[in-house]
């Protein structure tokens, strides 16, 4: 197990970066005209103070006592250029945490993945929130497209290239699932049923390292990986899913565009195909990812992918761009 870099990946606590103004902003330090003009003026203020004077109804009352509430409100707000300071460096901080722990999924074996989350579950949340970020930014969250595929296949009938399925029932496997964003769509479809994993367990999630999956054999239609071919030994992750999957049933994968040479998405392919994955359909229209999808032939077996095949692609780490 590694563990992960208390400095790089440590809590960010916010700084102050100006020596100048040393409290939180009140309506004394800014500079706005109708803060001086709301202010009481000196001798109002002494009035106000004069030994033994009571406080005024008004002083007293529901409204001074939302404008005091919303002043010590204000009192602990923090002043808003520090703020802005603030947050883009917590912001470029947090990003750097995220690089660095998508390359370290990416340069481990899941095994190391597995026990560093266990023992720090918080940098798992924090890679979570950083990659939900990340996608934002791109042209098509690939889980999107996953969705469309799946509701245009529910929606045909199986004989024309609708979903495999047992009575009836298409039995998905999302394995990689992150926040199971996939199985939240169909969650009122009784056709479709879901089981997703991830390292960690949530309320729609099953812990499980993919290499090693709590399934039996043979028992779902579809498994689904969506950037999820992480560790170093993302071939037993593929070898679980043609062991889980029924024969003539599909592996779809979704996978960063740039981790592939042209070279490698051919040896890819061939490498499945070997193993009794056939290619139904490739899809690179997108930017920033590319998918496959598969056919499971009868007689397949992962012993091609789990016995060392030397063709197997190393497939590059996907490296974030700083933004
Ligand atoms: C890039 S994220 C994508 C998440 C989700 N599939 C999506 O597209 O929104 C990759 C996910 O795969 C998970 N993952 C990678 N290797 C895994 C393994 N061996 N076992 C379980 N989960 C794994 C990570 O924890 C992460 O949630």
């Amino acid at each position: 197990m590694f563990a992960v870099d208390e400095w790089a990946l440590g809590k960010v606590e916010p700084q102050v970066v100006s020596k100048k103004r040393k409290g939180p902003a009140t309506t004394d330090t800014l500079s706005n005209d109708s803060a001086k003009r709301d202010k009481p003026h000196k001798t109002q203020r002494k009035r106000h103070r004069t030994k033994g004077s009571s406080p005024t109804l008004a002083e007293d009352g529901p409204a001074a006592r939302v404008v005091a509430e919303e002043t010590r409100e204000r009192k602990k707000a923090p002043d808003p250029m520090l703020t802005a300071l603030q947050t883009k460096m917590a912001a470029k901080l947090s990003g750097a945490r995220f690089r660095m722990i998508n390359e370290m999924l990416y340069t481990t074996s899941s095994s190391e993945a597995a026990s560093m989350f266990q023992t720090q579950p918080d940098v798992y949340s924090d890679y979570h929130a950083g990659f939900r970020q990340q996608v934002q930014t791109w042209p098509e969250n690939p889980t999107d497209f996953i969705i469309r595929n799946l509701i245009q296949r529910v929606n045909t009938p199986k004989e024309a290239h609708g979903l495999p399925s047992k009575k009836g029932i298409c039995t998905v496997a999302d394995l990689g699932c992150g926040d199971a964003r996939i199985s939240t769509k169909f969650s009122s479809r009784k056709n479709v049923r879901f089981y997703n994993f991830d390292f960690l367990p949530s309320r729609d999630v099953v812990a499980a390292d993919i290499s090693n999956l709590p399934l039996k054999s043979s028992s779902v239609d579809i498994a689904i990986f969506c950037l999820s071919l992480m560790g170093t030994n993302y071939s037993d992750f593929l070898g679980e899913a043609i062991r889980v999957v029924r024969p003539n049933g599909e592996v779809w994968i979704a996978e960063i565009r740039s981790r592939f040479t042209e070279k490698m998405i051919e040896d890819f392919v061939g490498w499945l195909s070997r193993s009794g994955l056939q290619l139904k359909n490739m899809n690179r229209d997108n930017t920033m990812f590319v998918y496959f999808e598969f056919k499971k032939q009868d007689g397949s077996s992962r012993d091609v992918l789990l016995d060392g095949n030397p063709e197997l692609p190393k497939l590059k780490a996907c490296k974030y761009k700083k933004r």
